[in-house]
């Protein structure tokens, strides 16, 4: 069935239409409130945090190896990039078709670690030691880590529904990471609903997992509507360049649309799972 997702990014009303089966769930909190990854840090409430996750020169090789791998997939795909003038910011110009743009992100979303230019374990240890748990970058349940980039073209719809990444299994016991590479401003980074992982499931209106159609793209995650409170309020807490947004995977966040008019956002997620004694 064909919906209307409307919600608001800071105050700012957005709606697109939303394919799919959408349910209240039942009267339970998935987000554990024991020995949470997020137990024992004041923002445990707000469910998420900007920290810092790079010294300058660390986080320029990693913007240099992300805009090597894109240029790539661009050549894979024939098109012709110099990695003198190329500016991620200005992907859009390069890709202007859905289609290119889709065998891009097709390249970009099954990358691993060691493709990258970055010390993931380093990363790993640094976040652990703001959250005062032992982190691991490899998610069992996968045999891997995660690792993707994330490409928003302005005006466009590249954006994946509200959701949770919590509802997939492998998504429940982590500390989820979005680090700005490029173009990442008010205007383009990640959407979240502080407080959100609290909200308990008979209050949340979604879909089941790979249940949600945008613009033509099946989401692996669930697509949340609204909640009990009404549609959903967003807003961006837009980490600088070489800072981490750090959030729990039951915060409800996405539909990060670009409003930028002629840059392209970039940025890339981890997910860290709480290492097991
Ligand atoms: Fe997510």
């Amino acid at each position: 069935m064909e919906k209307t997702c409307k919600l608001f990014i800071d105050n700012k009303p957005f709606e697109f239409k939303v394919e799919g089966d959408f349910f209240w769930g039942k009267p339970e909190l998935l987000y554990q409130q024991q020995d949470n990854v997020l137990s024992k840090i004041p923002w445990e409430n707000e469910g998420f945090n900007c920290v810092k996750a790079f010294e300058d020169p660390d986080f320029l090789k990693l913007q240099e190896s992300v805009k090597t791998i894109i240029i790539d997939a661009l050549k894979t795909n024939n098109v012709a990039a110099d990695h003198k003038s190329f500016d991620l910011k200005d992907y859009h110009n390069y890709v202007t078709t859905d289609a290119l743009h889709n065998q891009v992100i097709s390249i970009t979303r099954s990358l691993e670690t060691s493709d990258f230019d970055f010390d993931i374990d380093l990363l790993a240890k640094r976040f652990g030691n703001i959250l005062g748990y032992k982190l691991t970058s490899y998610v069992e349940e996968l045999k891997k880590s995660h690792i993707q980039i994330r490409i928003s073209r302005p005006n466009s719809l590249d954006i994946n529904p509200p959701h949770r990444d919590g509802y997939l299994s492998f998504w429940e016991d982590i500390v989820n990471v979005w680090l700005p590479i490029a173009g990442c401003n008010e205007k383009s980074s990640l959407p979240v609903v502080a407080k959100s992982h609290l909200i308990p499931e008979n209050e949340i209106l979604r879909t089941e997992s790979k249940g949600a159609k945008i613009n033509g793209n099946i989401y692996n995650v669930p697509c949340i509507l609204e909640t009990k409170s009404g549609e959903i309020k967003m807003t961006r807490p837009n980490p600088k360049e070489g800072e981490a947004l750090l959030f729990s995977p039951f915060l409800i966040h996405g539909a990060a649309v670009n409003e930028n008019e002629n840059i392209t956002r970039v940025s890339l997620e981890l997910r860290f799972p709480k290492q097991k004694n």
